[in-house]
């Protein structure tokens, strides 16, 4: 157990209660500090948890920080702090304005959390994450963002329902960025070490990459008000554990590049060993013609909401 572990989690909505009520039943930290707006729902949920924590005889406290000054020494902070698209909003309105609240939320843990390994969750995810990254002045293994894991699930979810076995024996890949033009890996799945490829046709398997483009959207269309929270939240538990334990196992995680797959000053999603000092290696997969095409196309999308940013002087003022 991780005793004397802290984790903050900034926006205790749907997914960020969420990530804080699977810490809490794992037992995977000592304590976990919600900081949310609406302080008296977060206080709420909070005792909840903590109550539920007892319940299962884990030792884990969950609490509230009133202020983000109260956010101090967190070992590993989980942002999940945005607006959600409104009517008349444009996709650019709404990443000029969730930048806006990354911003503010990231200057406080760069404040009062100095050594703590970021978890990016807001959307839209790369470019929040890129946000995170240049006003945290962390270095970039400790800027993280989740949604690889989310999608390479949902792939692996498709891929069960379509094949009608090999449940909890699946691996599923995904790289890119967090968009419709994310880069799901037929070559690099499995069923059980059996190659996609074996046990499915092309045509199953371009349904099961479709429907994991649109896996986010397929579960905002039956929700209506909202959008999925279960899987985003336990993926990004996930991180957290990686991180707490120190595993050094893969997972697909946005982080900046540097030159790694060819690209600079951009955040895409790629396989990465997680560990006690957050991203600890970027592991460069070989991609074929096609795949490096949708790869391409992935970060041309994120690099257009970096471009928006710049062109509002985001970077440069308030
Ligand atoms: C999702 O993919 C909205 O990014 C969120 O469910």
């Amino acid at each position: 157990m991780n005793q004397g572990k802290r984790v903050g989690i900034v926006g205790a909505g749907n997914v960020g209660a969420t990530v804080a009520y699977s810490l809490a039943m794992l037992g995977s930290c000592h304590e976990i500090i919600l900081r949310d707006n609406k302080i008296d729902v977060a206080k709420g949920k909070a005792l909840d948890m903590s109550q539920a924590a007892s319940a299962v005889r884990s030792h884990t406290v969950v609490s509230v920080a009133e202020d983000m000054s109260d956010l101090t020494n967190c070992d590993v902070v989980v942002v999940t702090a945005g607006s959600p698209r409104l009517p008349g909003m444009s996709r650019d309105d709404l990443l000029m304005i969730n930048a806006k609240i990354t911003k503010e939320v990231i200057g406080g843990i760069a404040k009062y959390s100095p050594d703590a390994i970021i978890i990016m969750v807001s959307n839209p995810l790369d470019a929040m994450t890129y946000v995170a990254l240049k006003e945290s002045g962390f270095e970039r293994s400790r800027v993280i963002g989740m949604a690889g894991v989310l999608d390479s699930a949902r792939m692996a979810s498709f891929i069960q329902e379509k094949l009608g076995y090999g449940g909890g024996q699946i691996r599923a890949s995904v790289m890119g960025g967090h968009g419709d033009d994310m880069v799901p890996l037929p070559r690099y799945s499995t069923v059980a070490g059996v190659p996609l490829t074996d046990v499915l046709t092309s045509s199953e398997i371009d349904e099961i990459v479709t429907r994991t483009r649109n896996g986010g959207a397929e579960i905002v269309g039956h929700l209506k008000t909202g959008s999925a929270y279960y899987a985003p939240a336990r993926s990004t538990t996930i991180m957290v554990e990686a991180i707490l334990k120190d595993t050094k196992q893969i997972h697909p995680c946005a982080v900046y590049l540097d030159g790694e797959f060819g690209y600079s000053d951009i955040v895409s999603g790629v396989p990465v060993m997680l560990g006690a000092n957050g991203a600890e290696k970027i592991i460069e997969v070989t991609l074929n013609d096609i795949e490096k095409e949708m790869f391409k196309n992935s970060c041309d999308s994120v690099k257009s909401l970096i471009d928006t940013l710049n062109k509002n002087n985001f970077f440069k003022g308030e």
